[in-house]
């Protein structure tokens, strides 16, 4: 972690409800690393939501031992709160609960500490109308999104009273070790990403009863075409229950002013209320407007009519509205003639128009408002990215043609885009008509904005190299998925000759796709081996290989910044590299068993590497090998960055950065630091067991398929792998040279290729995105 985070002086923190939000949000603490206390009001709650987090997926935790800093208890023990520096109230939406707790709660707070509450939609003048003066400094609304660990929105409200300070400490903490955006709102009901995405999704399902469209209908128009996971409306109801939705509306309607759009749409329609009557709240009930259907045995997805409430098998359409966004993009869509065109223009015109009448009074300015609804709801584009899209002229006129009130924001815009880029700088519109930079917070370095202001040094269809300032490169891929394909190669090949030729001190590699890397690109090895090309797999093999090894044995040093996927491939990138600086949500692994291969382009090698230089205990050359054998027979991902840890993917002294957004700024200083007296690692010669280690890793093999958990074609790749960890023909008095397990591997993976079973793993693959248990 960084230097930066530990000089924040927030060590422990005291979370008040173990429901869904204060559980979660007590998690996502352990994870920053600071101990945690989490109580609530009834016995055992705290303590059986801790064992529950442990087997929830996906994960609260990081990783399964960062459970033991939560310590459990009960609202009689408020003693603990004692030496917590940050108290975050996550108890029931009730003023009354809250604030009785609050005066408990100050009694035991020590001097300095902050009190911040996780309220959805209660506001802070309101929470604060009864407290004590002496602690209102102390007070503002964190508000976390469900679930805490991975919705990377956190929305801070300060009162008039709240000490600058205090505010200041809280983001800074939940930025650097929480990883969290920070948007902060004014003091209104629901804050931002709320109040425009409640009235989004109740929008839509009250247009969808109105407008006759069915619920497939509306999910495919108002998912992917605008930009939102293709969930789309009902999808995302179910997911995040549809029993909340009377209650947020229900508040809303209570706190928003008379004149608020959100009153003319209406009250919860009836048959929501009857789905929850019946039980069907969503995922975690009997189904909510999808269902699965087991009756017959197998799954069957069915969609609810929302006339009829009858559920029928659902469709999957591709509305015409949908073909001509396709085509003509958002614009086109929205102006389409069809029911679902005219349908979604009526949502999202009323959605965009809600949003761009409300900003001035929510937010203090527009990309806050944007991002809001990024990081909260997923949105591919926030409102006003959205307008910019189908153009303010655009908008505005079209409004007015169908008689709406045009929002004075549209009309400050006068025609103009949202945002602009000026002198290679990202600009935003202001209130009055000015386009101000889009700031970032300090020390956040992003390739997208370094990308504005230059060309690239050196670029192909699949990758880049960019000049990233201090005489630090930075390759970036850019192919389909990342995945990594000749081009890429030959982009790192070229990195390798001409850096030091130009006197760059190192490279990073990075992107900003959402994921590091898929991996190679597997369409190849299907085709080559179709035709039985073995001299050509061969060579690719090589090529990847010896790129990879120059990117090891450069002259200068290389740190890989991953996040997300970094698999196959991607992860092998990473094992070359001389530190790697990791997103902790970075997914990393050698799967290549999955498509029915082993590791080529040096990953069985590095591993085995890294295994035996970490070995410090003595234990013959066994162990490493079966480290590296565990975790490639068995395709093993790493479910955070912490979990490549404990498989070697990082190493100690690598970093874990939680805020995505500090990754590229933090990798940079990590070449910056190795570069001084910098020497690439020396060549290993390893001790392995030859062929009396392969034997005793087959044994175990046949096992699991006795057993029934492997299945014949993973013992043949197993049997494979066998012989390339174990070093081949060689003797245990005798080394192995990096070089002889290259070669081992690309034996092993021309015998896979061969087989009519790992054909049918890459083209499985290939075709579905899943693996074959063939
Ligand atoms: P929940 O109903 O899952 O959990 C509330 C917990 O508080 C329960 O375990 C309950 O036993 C406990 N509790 C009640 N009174 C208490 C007291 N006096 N002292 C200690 N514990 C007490 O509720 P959830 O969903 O976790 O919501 C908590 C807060 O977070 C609410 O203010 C909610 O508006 C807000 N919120 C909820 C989100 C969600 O998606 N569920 C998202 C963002 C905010």
């Amino acid at each position: 972690m960084s230097s930066e985070t530990q000089n924040i002086p927030i060590e422990k923190i005291c979370v008040i409800g173990a429901g869904v939000m204060g559980a979660g949000i007590a998690a996502h603490a352990a994870n920053a690393g600071v101990d945690v206390v989490l109580l609530d009001v009834v016995e055992g709650a705290a303590q059986a939501a801790v064992q529950k987090m442990l087997k929830t997926q996906p994960a609260p935790f990081m990783h399964p031992k960062f459970a033991k800093r939560i310590t459990p208890g009960t609202t009689e023990q408020l003693s603990l709160i004692e030496d917590c520096d940050w108290i975050v109230e996550a108890v029931v939406e009730r003023l009354d609960v809250k604030q009785t707790l609050y005066a408990q709660v100050a009694t035991h707070m020590k001097p300095g500490a902050v009190l911040s509450s996780n309220t959805s939609t209660l506001p802070l003048e309101v929470l604060t109308a009864e407290m004590a003066i002496e602690l209102r400094p102390y007070f503002l609304i964190t508000h976390f999104f469900n679930p805490p660990r991975y919705m990377r929105l956190l929305e801070i409200v300060t009162g008039s009273y709240t000490d600058k300070d205090v505010a200041k400490r809280i983001a800074d903490f939940a930025d650097w070790s929480l990883g969290k955006s920070i948007v902060m709102c004014h003091d209104t009901p629901g804050f931002i990403a709320n109040r425009i995405g409640t009235f989004w999704l109740h929008c839509a399902v009250t247009e969808a009863i109105k407008m006759n469209i069915g619920i497939e209908e509306a999910d495919a128009v108002l998912g992917r075409p605008v930009g939102v996971p293709k969930t789309g409306v009902f999808g995302l109801l179910d997911l995040v229950g549809l029993d909340l939705m009377p209650h947020i509306l229900d508040s809303f309607k209570t706190a928003l002013p008379k004149g608020d759009a959100f009153h003319v749409l209406g009250p919860a329609p009836g048959l929501l209320n009857k789905m929850i009557e019946d039980g069907y709240t969503g995922r975690k009930g009997k189904g909510g407007f999808y269902r699965l259907n087991t009756d017959d045995g197998q799954k069957i997805k069915e969609a609810i009519d929302l006339k009829s409430g009858e559920y029928g098998a659902a469709k999957r359409p591709i509305p015409d509205a949908v073909r001509a966004s396709q085509k003509g993009g958002l614009r086109a869509l929205l102006d389409d003639d069809s029911a679902e065109g005219r349908y979604a223009w009526s949502v999202m015109s009323k959605t965009l128009a809600y949003a761009a009448h409300l900003t001035p009074e929510i937010s203090d300015d527009i990309e806050a408002v944007d991002r809001a609804m990024r990081l909260g709801y997923n949105w591919k584009w926030g409102p006003f990215e959205l307008i910019d899209k189908i153009g303010v002229e655009w908008f505005e006129r079209k409004l007015k043609t169908q008689g709406h009130t045009v929002p004075e924001l549209l009309v400050i815009a006068s025609g103009r885009p949202y945002y602009k880029v000026i002198e290679g700088q990202l600009r935003c519109l202001t209130f009055n008509g000015e386009y101000r930079p889009v700031q970032r917070p300090t020390g956040v370095v992003l390739l997208q904005d370094i990308k504005r202001t230059t060309q690239p040094m050196k670029s192909n269809m699949s990758a880049s190299v960019w000049d990233i300032g201090d005489g630090v490169a930075c390759l970036e891929f850019h192919s389909k998925m990342n995945s990594l394909n000749p081009f890429v190669l030959s982009m790192i090949n070229w990195a390798r000759n001409e850096l030091p030729r130009r006197g760059f001190k190192g490279l990073v590699i990075h992107n900003e796709g959402r994921n590091f890397s898929v991996g190679a690109n597997i369409a190849m090895l299907l085709i080559t081996s179709k035709l039985r090309l073995w001299p050509l797999i061969r060579w690719i093999l090589h090529y990847g290989q010896n790129t990879f090894a120059k990117l090891k044995s450069a002259p200068f040093p290389v740190v890989g910044a991953p996040s997300g996927m970094a698999l196959g491939g991607g992860c092998e990138v990473l094992l070359h590299c001389d530190g790697v600086e990791a997103h902790a949500e970075t997914y990393t692994g050698l799967i290549e068993a999955g498509v029915g291969i082993v590791p080529g382009w040096g990953g069985c090698k590095e591993l085995l590497c890294r295994w035996t230089q970490a070995r410090s205990r003595p234990g013959g050359p066994m162990p490493p090998v079966m480290k590296s054998f565990e975790s490639i027979a068995t395709a093993q991902v790493s479910k955070s960055a912490f979990e490549a840890l404990d498989m070697m993917v990082l190493r100690p002294g690598d970093g874990v950065v939680m805020n995505q957004d500090r990754v590229l700024a933090q990798a940079k200083a990590r070449v910056l630091d190795l570069a001084q007296n910098y020497a690439p690692p020396e060549p290993v010669e390893m001790h392995l067991p030859g062929p009396s280690g392969r034997a005793a890793l087959e044994l175990a093999v046949r096992d699991f398929v006795n057993k029934g958990v492997a299945t014949p074609h993973d013992a043949t790749i197993a049997k494979q792998l066998a012989g390339v960890l174990s070093g081949g023909r060689t003797d245990v008095l005798d080394t192995v040279s990096e070089r002889g397990v290259l070669k081992l591997e690309r034996d092993a993976i021309v015998q896979l290729a061969k087989t009519p079973e790992t054909r049918a793993r890459v083209a499985h693959m290939l075709k579905t995105g899943k693996p074959l248990r063939n």
